[in-house]
């Protein structure tokens, strides 16, 4: 096969997404529209990728940086898809091989549906050949026009006659071209239409007129031709990327109660026999080990989960790890920077944040626990909290291996609970606790005998 050069076009407004974001900044199932066009295309390994850009040019670099294998041209004025594709002249032109154009708006498309479309292209020895779908309902797309079964020319809605709007086969946007006769066809692109464009559907009829040999292949699941141009577009190709993962996870022994309502991101990774109840999110980079139990209404992100965790209702877990065996929730709040070891439990109304808790440890009910390490089989109370924050600085709690905290202490930080310590209820802990020693930090309790009764004699005295 000769050399692939991915075009991927993407700097158009996208007026009807009513957005400050540009189109193709928006996010399907956690990664932009655009990245999934870009993974597509490069798992072809093509030798160039060039991304047009133009409204937004500097978000769409930027939300781009973390990829080394693109180069930017940039199209400063939208004048039309034909018009993009020009601007690639300086960094393509003089290069052999074939144009891959993909739309940086339709981001359906499969790698094999790719391999198609080239195998059509170089087996017909095509100057282009473009992608077409068969739609039930056709509004809005350029019509593919045939001639014996030959296409011979492409027409843009706003420009079809009657009889060429009731056409049903359309274009898709995607395109294989042969570059070297690329941009001197470009060249023969004007602007005499309804919108006064460069229309790239043009190229049909210029390679025609020079007995060029132009083809088309017809994708077998139209859906995967989808551009998104609305919201309303956004939440549908949403959701049939959703159910795909989902079919994924399947596929691989996850059980997903609830396909409809739950949501995976696309880089996640759920081991087998981990069961997920509906209404739970799994995002970012996420991965759960196998045999995890993951209930209703927790949302997990960027995290790593050991296996054999059960993550009860109404979790939220945000850049952590969590080892296996651990038990979280209902209703935990694991955040940033936090480490759950094997076989702990944080129950309900825990807020962890920055902190780590040992294997075995638990902390059952109602703490906050900031910017603490607790030692392995360590048991925290109801109640506790690390006063962390002195209103300027934060600080740093330590507790040791094998430490009782009473329920409702306040750890006052920076401060230390050494191993095997143990904190009476109720304290307010200013100072470290020795090894071994009992930490009592509250008012000794007094009872006056017989008060109740002296009470109500004075009373009744008046
Ligand atoms: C285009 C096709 C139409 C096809 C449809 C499929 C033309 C003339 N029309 O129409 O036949 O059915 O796509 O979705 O090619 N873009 C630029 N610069 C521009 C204009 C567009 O980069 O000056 C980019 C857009 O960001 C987008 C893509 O090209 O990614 C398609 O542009 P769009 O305006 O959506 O084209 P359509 O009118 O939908
Ligand atoms: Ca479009």
């Amino acid at each position: 096969m000769s050399d692939i050069h991915v075009v991927v076009l993407a700097a158009g407004k996208g007026t009807r997404m009513k957005s400050q974001l540009p189109k193709v900044l928006h996010h399907i199932g956690g990664i932009t529209i655009i990245e999934r066009v870009i993974r597509t295309a490069a798992a072809l390994r093509p030798k160039t990728i060039t991304v047009v850009i133009g409204h937004g040019a500097d978000d769409v670099r930027k939300a781009l940086a973390n990829r080394s294998d693109l180069q930017f041209v940039t199209q400063e004025q939208q004048l039309g898809t034909g018009h993009a594709l020009m601007q690639t002249r300086p960094v393509l032109d003089g290069q052999s091989g074939t144009v891959l154009l993909l739309s940086g708006d339709v981001p359906l498309l499969t790698v094999e549906s790719l391999r198609a479309l080239l195998g059509v292209h170089e087996t017909t020895s095509a100057s282009a050949t473009v992608v077409t779908a068969v739609l039930p309902r056709p509004f809005g797309y350029g019509r593919i026009v045939r001639n014996n079964g030959r296409i011979t020319k492409i027409v843009e809605e706003k420009d079809a006659t009657p009889a060429q709007r009731a056409i049903t086969e359309i274009n898709s946007g995607v395109w294989a071209f042969e570059l070297e006769t690329l941009f001197g066809a470009l060249d023969a692109i004007g602007t005499a239409n309804k919108q006064g464009e460069y229309y790239l559907t043009d190229l049909v009829a210029i390679h025609r007129k020079h007995k060029r040999e132009v083809s088309t292949w017809t994708v077998g699941r139209a859906d995967e031709v989808r551009g998104i141009n609305s919201r309303t577009e956004l939440a549908e190709v949403s959701t049939m990327v959703r159910q795909q993962k989902n079919e994924e996870l399947m596929a691989a022994g996850v059980t997903i109660i609830d396909p409809a309502t739950t949501y995976v991101d696309a880089d996640v990774v759920v081991g087998a026999d981990t069961v997920i109840y509906p209404c739970v999110f799994l995002e970012g980079s996420t991965r759960i080990g196998s045999a995890c139990e993951i209930h209703a209404g927790s949302r997990i992100v960027n995290s790593t989960i050991g296996d054999r965790v059960c993550v009860r209702n109404h979790t939220v877990v945000n850049d952590s790890i969590v080892e296996s065996g651990v038990s979280l929730g209902p209703f935990a709040h694991i955040r940033p920077g936090s480490e759950v070891g094997e076989g702990a439990h944080v129950g309900n109304f825990v807020e962890l944040k920055k902190t780590t808790m040992g294997k075995g440890a638990k902390a059952n009910h109602l703490a906050y626990l900031g910017d603490a390490k607790i030692g392995e089989k360590t048991n925290v109370g109801a109640g506790t909290i690390t006063c962390n924050y002195d209103g300027e600085k934060k600080h740093q709690t330590t507790i040791g291996a094998g430490v009782f905290v009473g329920s409702n202490s306040t750890l006052v930080a920076p401060v230390t609970l050494a191993d095997g310590s143990y904190i009476a209820a109720g304290s307010a802990v200013t100072t470290d606790v020795p090894a071994g020693a009992l930490g009592i930090a509250r008012a000794r309790q007094e009872n006056k005998e017989g008060w109740v009764a002296r009470r109500v004699q004075k009373k009744a005295e008046g």
